[in-house]
């Protein structure tokens, strides 16, 4: 048996950064929620969609590239059903975020309708923009904004340190710092948010989220374990995680002193790895999964 990830982990400034987003809420008109197209459902915040349930929301379905392709339209389709607005992007090379602002537009549609009735049919769309840490919410904005500067600005009841960036085409962007929530409980929750590097690897135990990384991988995505670590199938379907972990260690040179096996850099190196997508194309929560 492995043990379990403990992450009982939530720094102040995550509280802090929760009433900020709480009283900022009321000075946007919409929610842009950036989620992970490798962990649909942990990259998804839960007190974040209770703060944000009575605002017009857009899904922001990102690192689209580096996901399983096929996971990837089973997810549009499963958020689609469920009556979200959501646009597939990949904001490294910011593929997809053209359609940035018509999405905003179909997100408010109701609420630009009633403007216009009101003569306010230009009013400037303002957008929250909100994810967990690492989600890739800089890169989004980043790619959106493009090279203009980053203009930064004190209104009411915003505190500072929030940041507003504006976009051509009259669209407001208010950027918020990745947030997680207090105590993470579920198990497979905790493995793919420090798989991800949503928690941060100096908060849990490196080598025991490689453990349990090798163990999701061995029945999800063995051809790809294999294939990098240049394993067979036989080996992995007949060992266990701690002794594929040995084995990929001897195989990559990894060792200390003494001939034995630096886990430490091993660890670092299996989440690196995957993080970067050299074992391909991973999805952690399949849409099968979910439906069961
Ligand atoms: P954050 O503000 O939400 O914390 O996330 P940030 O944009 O800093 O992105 C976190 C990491 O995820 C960065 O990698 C970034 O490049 C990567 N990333 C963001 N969006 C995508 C995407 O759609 N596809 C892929 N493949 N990667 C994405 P990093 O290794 O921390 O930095 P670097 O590689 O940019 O130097």
């Amino acid at each position: 048996m492995l043990d379990a990830i403990n992450i009982h982990w939530f720094p102040g400034h995550m509280t802090r950064a929760n009433r900020k987003m709480q009283q900022s809420l009321k000075l946007v008109d919409c929610v842009a929620e950036i989620i992970d197209a490798r962990i649909p459902i942990s990259s998804r915040n839960p007190e974040l969609i209770k703060m944000t349930q009575n605002k017009p929301k857009l899904l922001l379905f990102n690192k689209t590239d580096i996901a399983d392709p096929l996971q990837n339209s089973s997810w549009i389709t499963y958020y689609k059903n469920k009556g979200f607005n959501i646009l597939s992007i990949d904001a490294k090379t910011g593929k997809g975020l053209n359609k940035f602002s018509s999405a905003l537009r179909v997100s408010l549609k109701d609420k630009i309708q009633q403007w216009e009735k009101k003569g306010m049919g230009l009013r400037k769309i303002r957008v929250m923009v909100v994810g967990i840490p690492n989600v890739g919410k800089s890169s989004c904005i980043n790619r959106l904004v493009g090279n203009k500067k980053a203009k930064v600005e004190d209104r009411p009841g915003v505190t500072r340190g929030n940041q507003w960036f504006y976009l051509s085409g009259g669209v407001e962007l208010l950027d918020t710092p990745g947030v997680l929530w207090p105590k993470i409980s579920d198990q497979i929750m905790g493995e793919n948010l420090a798989f991800t590097g949503a928690v941060r690897d100096h908060v849990i135990d490196i080598e025991g989220v490689a453990l349990r990384f090798i163990n999701r991988m061995v029945p999800s995505y063995p051809d790809n374990l294999c294939q990098r670590y240049k394993l067979t199938k036989e080996f992995i379907n007949t060992h266990s995680p701690l002794e594929i972990f040995y084995e990929i260690g001897r195989k990559r040179g990894l060792l200390i002193s003494g001939g034995e096996i630096d886990t430490q850099r091993l660890s670092q190196m299996l989440l690196d790895e995957f993080r970067m997508a050299r074992l391909g194309r991973i999805t952690l929560e399949k849409v099968e999964d979910i439906k069961k």
